[in-house]
């Protein structure tokens, strides 16, 4: 391909992947209206489920057991609330989730958790005789009716165990422990993610009133004013009001829940490698990169992940080291000075569009709250693309200052670890003294 039709063709895909100021803009007011809807009960690509959840006093205390299940690994932990804003993880055990585990059935599935409990409790000194309290933190779209219970309305991520949907997932893990003979523990609380990230922030921030995951899914939720201060789980990994690509779109068709969960396509750490992907393939196809010459590693889907990325973004010597050193690792032995550049720019362009996105709907939920912004906030935000990504809250932090000018300073992103095992423990000591 000629210098000139090469630039030409970069330029049009910049163009595709950018979000303008005004793009923002139009995404933060289609957002409002989809987060009203939602909360009317009307058709909304934004569920926004109540959450049974309220803002925690700080004054919570004891010891708790917290699941953790949604992302790469299901966890468990034992958390002790002391009061006045502290808490410590006592202890925590990883287990590694297979295919056979998350991708067959709800027994399996349930199984395996059950079974990991299981051996947790048994190095769990609890005080023989005694019951625990469990918060459950399930990241996954529920339709919740109480603090306690919750149907799981569908799969998203790598997740499909059949038999799940539609299905109570607290009788499925009580049904589990039964089985498995482990009795002493109450299910007293199912959460998302973003609401352990939110309530464990909350704890010790008054001013937290946002809980956000950017990690392998994206979703945010917050304390709603006209239902009380109840938090609402927004689901906004479905939002769909958005200018998408042919790469959007064919990352879409091809994924195992097509026309849903859009915006997180588009955002979290399980697609953007795949969509870079699939903007690289189609630049070896028109000749713009490698000389034409096909790498397998483009063929296969997934087979360039979000973390690849991370490392080439991460990369900032002169040679491209770094870059060449992940090329190598995936299969692409020689590659040219300018394919690297190039390469480098597709993760840069696929990641800003992302952190855009993701700001311009934190704003979004900010300004429903507070439309003049006239009050400090603080987000609590995890997950490995926030936490990890090169200059992800950054790009993040720049577009909330091109939408909010000198009031951006308002909004703190706090990264929050471990709300999914201290903010269980939080909202199931609230729900355990209300018993
Ligand atoms: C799920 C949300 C979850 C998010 C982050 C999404 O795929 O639908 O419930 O909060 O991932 O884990």
């Amino acid at each position: 391909m000629s210098k000139n039709k090469k630039e030409d063709t970069l330029k049009k895909l910049e163009k595709s992947f950018d979000v303008t100021a005004a793009g923002m803009r139009r995404i933060a007011r289609d957002f409002h209206s989809e987060m009203e809807r939602g909360l009317a009960g009307k058709k909304s690509s934004l569920k926004m489920i109540p959450t049974y959840v309220r803002r925690p006093t700080g004054a919570e205390k004891g010891t708790y057991i917290a699941l953790d299940l949604g992302g790469t690994n299901f966890r468990v932990l034992q958390v002790e609330l002391k009061g006045g804003g502290r808490s410590a993880v006592v202890r925590a055990e990883k287990f590694a989730l297979r295919k056979a585990h998350i991708a067959t059935t709800a027994g399996a599935l349930f199984g395996f958790i059950a079974r990991s409990i299981k051996d947790f409790m048994a190095g769990a000194r609890l005080g023989a005789g005694k019951r625990a309290h469990l918060g459950f933190t399930f990241s996954f779209p529920v339709k919740q009716a109480a603090v306690d219970s919750g149907i799981l309305i569908r799969w998203t991520k790598a997740f499909r165990a059949k038999g799940a949907e539609g299905r109570d997932v607290v009788a499925l893990l009580d049904d589990a422990l039964g089985r498995e003979g482990v009795t002493a523990l109450t299910v007293s609380a199912l959460l998302n993610d973003t609401v352990g990230t939110l309530v464990a922030k909350a704890y010790e921030d008054r001013r937290c009133d946002v809980g956000v995951i950017l990690g392998t899914g994206t979703n945010a939720c917050y304390y709603e004013p006209s239902r009380d201060g109840m938090v609402i789980n927004i689901e906004w990994g479905n939002f769909n009001k958005l200018k998408l690509t042919p790469y959007d779109r064919a990352l879409d068709k091809a994924s195992g829940n097509p026309g849903q969960q859009i915006l997180e396509k588009m955002v979290s750490g399980m697609y953007l490698g795949e969509l870079a992907r699939l903007v690289c393939a189609d630049l070896v196809k028109k000749k713009a990169l490698f000389a034409g010459r096909p790498a397998p590693v483009f063929g296969r889907a997934y087979a360039f992940g979000t973390e690849q990325m991370s490392r080439i973004a991460a990369d900032r010597s002169k040679g491209l080291s770094g870059t060449a050193a992940v090329l190598k690792e995936l299969g692409v032995r020689k590659a040219a000075p300018e394919d690297m550049a190039l390469m480098k720019k597709v993760c840069d362009m696929i990641s800003t569009r992302a952190a855009r996105v993701s700001a311009t709907a934190l704003a979004a939920v900010l300004t429903r709250t507070d439309p003049a912004m006239s009050r400090a906030h603080t987000a609590a935000i995890d997950g490995s693309l926030f936490e990890k990504y090169p200059r992800f809250s950054a790009k993040m932090k720049d577009a909330l200052r091109e939408l909010f000018g000198q009031k951006a300073r308002r909004v703190t992103m706090a990264l929050t670890k471990d709300g999914s095992g201290k903010g269980a423990a939080i909202v199931a000591a609230v729900a355990a003294a209300s018993r």
